[in-house]
């Protein structure tokens, strides 16, 4: 798993400038970039690279001068302060387990940053934290699309399905799943992914997760469409294209039943306008190999790309 320093040296100054063929998904096209044999192995390494940095910050040496704090880090999105670390250690009950309400669940305790920083997800394969990381590694992997997931060395994402499943507890609001997004971008990009690669991603990522009430989508393929908003807040969070609450009603989130529109946020403006067909939502996918909601209208992803700010 360890990677080779150099060879991530040298590949990296290229990959910035460099333009990704549109039929080679992000995954496959980054690996080769950074790591040069795009083996399943090496896609995992991507990803861990990637993943190990949305969560501790650039840890890397060197990297293109991007300095990206990571999720457990407190910062501030549209001069809101947000601080996701209660939600990791364990301070908050809002870890989904199955019952009806949120429990604690301390996902640090697989070593916390140390194994992070040598390319590791946790110093053990039992950990709460080996478990969390090593599934985003996979489910990134699949959003990327990574060819060749699934083969020896990367495996599939085979956890919860449903992303509102696992975070509805958590009753996220619209600066803190800004906030975790806008690592996403920075960690790709302080790898030398080229700005419009980590624009396809942010707007992937907002338009499938950074909602309200949105209608079942694909994230992983073999697991088909699922619920997947966890923007539950409903003063912060936009309600999405086609929203339908009462699919998020009963099940112990915070979700309401009411359609109603919410005022729309700076961060991140609901999809109006678009190309106005108005039809059904349906997964599909953009170029980069990630599963989204399309129906959106290139206008919407537009202006949702507008919203990425980095
Ligand atoms: C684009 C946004 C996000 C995506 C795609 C995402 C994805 C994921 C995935 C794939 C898992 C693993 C699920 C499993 O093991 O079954 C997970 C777990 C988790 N996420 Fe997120 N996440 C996002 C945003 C957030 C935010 C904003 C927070 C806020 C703190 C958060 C906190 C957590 C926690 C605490 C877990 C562990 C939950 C558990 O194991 O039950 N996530 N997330
Ligand atoms: C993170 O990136 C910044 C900007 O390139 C750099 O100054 C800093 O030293 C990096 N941090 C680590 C721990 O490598
Ligand atoms: C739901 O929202 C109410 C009011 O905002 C809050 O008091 C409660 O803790 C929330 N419940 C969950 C499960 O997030």
């Amino acid at each position: 798993m360890l990677y080779n320093k150099v060879v991530l040296a040298a590949a990296a100054a290229t990959a910035v400038n460099a333009q990704r063929p549109s039929d080679e998904s992000i995954c496959d096209y980054y690996t080769t970039a950074l790591l040069k044999e795009n083996t399943a192995e090496n896609q995992a390494t991507l990803l861990t690279l990637v993943v190990n940095t949305v969560v501790i910050g650039n840890y890397t040496e060197p990297n293109v001068g991007i300095k990206v704090p990571g999720i457990l880090a407190p910062g501030t999105v549209d001069g809101e302060d947000v601080n996701l670390m209660p939600y990791f250690s364990g301070e908050l009950a809002t870890t989904n387990r199955g019952g009806n309400q949120g429990v604690k669940v301390n996902f640090l305790d697989g070593g916390a940053a140390e194994p992070l920083k040598k390319n590791m997800p946790a110093d053990d394969d039992s950990s709460n934290q080996y478990f969390l990381l090593t599934h985003l590694y996979q489910f990134f992997g699949s959003l990327l699309g990574c060819s060749m997931q699934g083969m020896s060395g990367f495996d599939a994402y085979m956890a919860d399905p449903s992303m509102y499943e696992v975070h509805k507890f958590m009753n996220l609001n619209l600066a803190e799943n800004t906030y975790f997004i806008q690592q996403v971008g920075m960690a790709a990009a302080s790898f030398g992914v080229a700005e419009e690669d980590v624009t396809t991603v942010g707007m992937a990522l907002n338009s499938l997760f950074n909602v309200r009430c949105a209608p079942p989508a694909t994230a992983v393929k073999a697991q088909g469409p699922q619920l997947q908003s966890i923007c539950i807040d409903e003063k912060t969070c936009p309600l999405a294209d086609n929203a339908d609450c009462a699919l998020y009603s009963g099940q112990g989130g915070n979700s309401t039943t009411t359609t109603t529109t919410t005022p729309t946020s700076s961060a991140m403006p609901t999809a109006t306008g678009g190309n106005g067909d108005g039809g059904a939502a349906e997964p599909t996918s953009v170029p980069g190999g990630a599963a989204v909601v399309h129906g959106l209208g290139l206008g919407a992803l537009v202006a949702a790309v507008a919203a990425f700010a980095l």
